[in-house]
């Protein structure tokens, strides 16, 4: 796997602490959601976000979530995290019904979300400190390290770049052993060079992890490199419209976008996509 070092960027650390390794593996998630609908009243009139979906996702998959702007992403990802209750419909987790936030979901957001009075060891033994867990700052280094931050711990996220705070965005949430990591567009923000270390560093923590992954993004290209399956939302109200397996092999090097797989792949994407943009595009300007 080529992964550049630079400052910016170190590669995730070798030899995960096998223990923490086990403890996710075991806890793998399987989702499962049935006709869940979610709407919202705006100003006195009913809009419906996400419309009758219903899906499984199987332990230990990588998942993305692809549809334009507005279609009901982030909802439906709020809805498996329990920030949002399903108007109908239900949601399980390893057959458990989701009745609100737990840590048993790790949820990454686009917009860094860090405790910025915090030091990244602080923001990290966080969530196992709350869950009265042993030892949280040894915790907390594991999964720094995992990142590639370890010289950073005792940095506050001012003193970091956007990558480097996602990144211990993500040691947070798998601090936690969650049984699915939540992903929300969360390299959105970042420089395209950045966004493609973040891609790969993901991918190898994953495959030491094999946690279930929900992973949203407007970013075709995005999508095919990291995920097992792509789900294709369709403009609002959002439903699944495609359920496209990439069978492209891992561990999976930046030159797979030039394989075939791959480029046939991003056009059935991108022809979804397209077609629904268009729609979006016209409802947000009726
Ligand atoms: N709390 C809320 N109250 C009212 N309407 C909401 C709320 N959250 C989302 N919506 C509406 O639901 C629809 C879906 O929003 P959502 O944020 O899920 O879309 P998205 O696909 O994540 O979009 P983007 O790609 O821009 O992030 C939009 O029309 C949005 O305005
Ligand atoms: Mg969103």
């Amino acid at each position: 796997m080529s992964i550049a070092t630079q400052d910016v960027f170190v590669p995730a650390a070798e030899g995960l602490a096998d223990e923490a390794a086990m403890q996710i593996r075991s806890k793998q998630g399987k989702i499962e959601m049935s006709e869940v609908s979610v709407s919202f009243v705006k100003a006195g009139r009913r809009l419906s976000a996400v419309s009758e979906t219903s899906l499984a996702v199987e332990p230990g998959q990588f998942v993305s979530i692809l549809g334009p702007s507005g279609c009901g992403k982030s909802t439906l990802l709020n809805s498996v995290a329990g920030y949002i209750t399903p108007t109908t419909g239900a949601i399980t987790i390893d057959g458990e019904p989701v009745n609100g936030p737990g840590p048993d979901r790790g949820m990454v957001f686009q917009q860094y979300s860090l405790f910025p009075w915090k030091t990244v060891r602080q923001n990290v033994a966080f969530g196992p400190r709350m869950l009265g867990r042993s030892k949280p700052e040894s915790i907390a280094d594991t999964f720094i390290s995992m990142v590639g931050l370890s010289k950073f711990s005792d940095r506050y996220p001012k003193e970091l770049s956007g990558g480097m705070q996602q990144r211990v965005g993500i040691a947070r949430a798998l601090a936690n052993y969650p049984r699915v990591l939540l992903m929300d567009e969360p390299f959105g923000a970042l420089d395209s060079q950045t966004r493609h270390m973040m891609q790969e560093n993901l991918l190898q923590i994953w495959s030491e992890f094999g946690t279930t992954v929900m992973f949203v993004t407007h970013d075709i290209d995005e999508a095919v490199f990291l995920s097992d399956r792509i789900l294709v939302m369709s403009a609002s109200p959002g439903r699944i419209i495609a359920d496209i397996q990439v069978d492209l092999p891992r561990p999976r090097d930046p030159d797979i976008t030039l394989d075939e797989t791959y480029i046939n792949l991003r056009r059935l994407c991108h022809e979804h996509i397209r077609a629904e943009s268009l729609k979006a595009f016209e409802q947000q300007n009726a």
